[in-house]
């Protein structure tokens, strides 16, 4: 196992009913004004945000709304929340939805004392020394962002999808009421269930043997999310099955399946273009081109592969061929994303890619040739390229 840190320091509040806490909470950290922030008007249309608006003013608390976060949440909507956060001289900022209204509200939160433009932090050109401080009321189970320390925003001008990363952004607070996401159209449901795998799978295909604990925590998730994800196919309403899919979505992104090894994240950088360029709804994006990642880099790995296939996806390991086991477990997660309806190419996604198209992929994927990705395998330009065409 290699030397970790493992910080977590979210307060969850998990449950039925929980939302109705959400102004003792923001009391406790000495709120005084609030931005609530949210998206397209989902939680206007549930009721949630008069639940929020009346919890606040029962604890005398004053407060701003801001809606308007899109999926892939867009720079401009940030430099509108900091210049209100600004002139209304909040002191915290409140979430409310999912992951793209959470990771707009942390790019408002690192903006709003920052001098500079806080396109800087997702260009990696500076770091975030103070922000307003951040508390989330979720309404999907995807991105685990109510506790992680990212916030991915794209700028609209050359559609570039980037993340910026700091521990400051790791909410105060996290609401998780299950039923919340009763009203979750199935597509976001199950695209946030494969986010949640993919979460654990990029910190779990890794070089790392020893590390047992976490493999079996990451392996008992994964199993828990595919059982819960074909019981909500059926009855989007089961209390139990959204629970078990809520409490894995922070699990898996909150750096608890990660300890002690260093992650792949291959897919999720490739996503991050398609997302960028393409509009697409992040866990799709991501099943999409899961399959044709395994093919490309399990050579480097068989026996993780065979470890995932057996204990995951239940394959019966032939001792004789391990590659043939570990192709049966590929395969066993494609049909998976399929019987969930998920896509599992572009094309399935709606999106017919040109090579031209892909050349661009690969070349905004490769920061312009500067980086590689990958950690079972690293992955050039040439490689995200191939990738992106197995996966067309
Ligand atoms: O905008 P509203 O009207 O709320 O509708 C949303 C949106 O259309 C809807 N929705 C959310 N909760 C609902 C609901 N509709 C009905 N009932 C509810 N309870 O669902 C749609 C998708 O919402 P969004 O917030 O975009 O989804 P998600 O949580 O999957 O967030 C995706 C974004 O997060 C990023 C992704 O790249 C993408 O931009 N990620 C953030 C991460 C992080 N900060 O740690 C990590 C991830 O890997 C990911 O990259
Ligand atoms: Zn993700």
């Amino acid at each position: 196992m290699q030397t970790f840190q493992y910080f977590t320091p979210t307060k969850v509040v998990f449950g039925k009913g929980t939302e109705e806490q959400v102004g003792e909470l923001v009391k406790e950290q000495n709120a005084t004004k609030v931005l609530i922030h949210y998206g397209g008007g989902s939680v206007r249309k549930s009721g949630l945000l008069d639940r929020v608006e009346a919890s606040l003013q029962a604890e005398g608390i004053r407060y701003v709304t801001l809606g308007g976060a899109v999926p892939n949440p867009r720079l401009s909507k940030v430099y509108e929340g900091i210049k209100l956060g600004r002139k209304e001289g909040v002191d915290f900022i409140l979430a409310v939805g999912g992951g793209s209204a959470i990771d707009s509200a942390k790019g408002i939160s690192y903006g709003i004392p920052y001098e500079g433009d806080v396109w800087d932090f997702y260009l990696k050109k500076s770091l975030p020394q103070i922000n307003i401080p951040l508390g989330v009321v979720l309404t999907m189970a995807a991105t685990g962002s109510e506790m992680s320390d990212s916030s991915v925003v794209t700028k609209e001008e050359g559609w570039l999808k980037r993340s910026a990363k700091s521990d400051l952004g790791r909410p105060k607070f996290a609401i998780l009421n299950p039923e919340l996401t009763y009203t979750l159209p199935e597509y976001q449901t199950m695209s946030g269930c494969v986010d949640i795998m993919m979460h654990t799978m990029e910190r779990y295909f890794s070089h790392e043997t020893d590390t047992k604990l976490v493999d079996a925590m990451a392996e008992g998730l994964l199993r828990t999310v595919m059982q819960s994800a074909r019981v909500l196919l059926e009855e989007p309403c089961n209390y139990e099955a959204r629970s078990e899919v809520m409490w894995a979505g922070s699990l898996s992104h909150n750096g608890l399946t990660g300890c002690g090894r260093k992650g792949d994240w291959a897919c999720h950088q490739l996503e991050h273009e398609l997302g960028g360029m393409f509009d697409v709804a992040h866990g799709a994006g991501l099943s999409a081109v899961w399959g044709s990642w395994a093919r490309y880099v399990y050579k480097e790995n068989v026996a993780r592969f065979v470890k995932f296939a057996v204990n995951v996806m239940g394959i019966t390991e032939n001792a004789e061929a391990p590659e043939e086991t570990a192709l049966a477990g590929i395969k066993a997660l494609e049909d998976f994303f399929r019987s969930i309806r998920m896509p599992v190419s572009i094309s399935q996604l709606g999106q017919d890619i040109s090579e031209e198209q892909i050349r661009e992929l690969a070349y905004k994927c490769s920061f312009q040739e500067t980086r590689t990705i990958g950690g079972i395998k690293s992955l050039n330009r040439q490689d995200m390229e191939n990738i992106y065409k197995m996966a067309r």
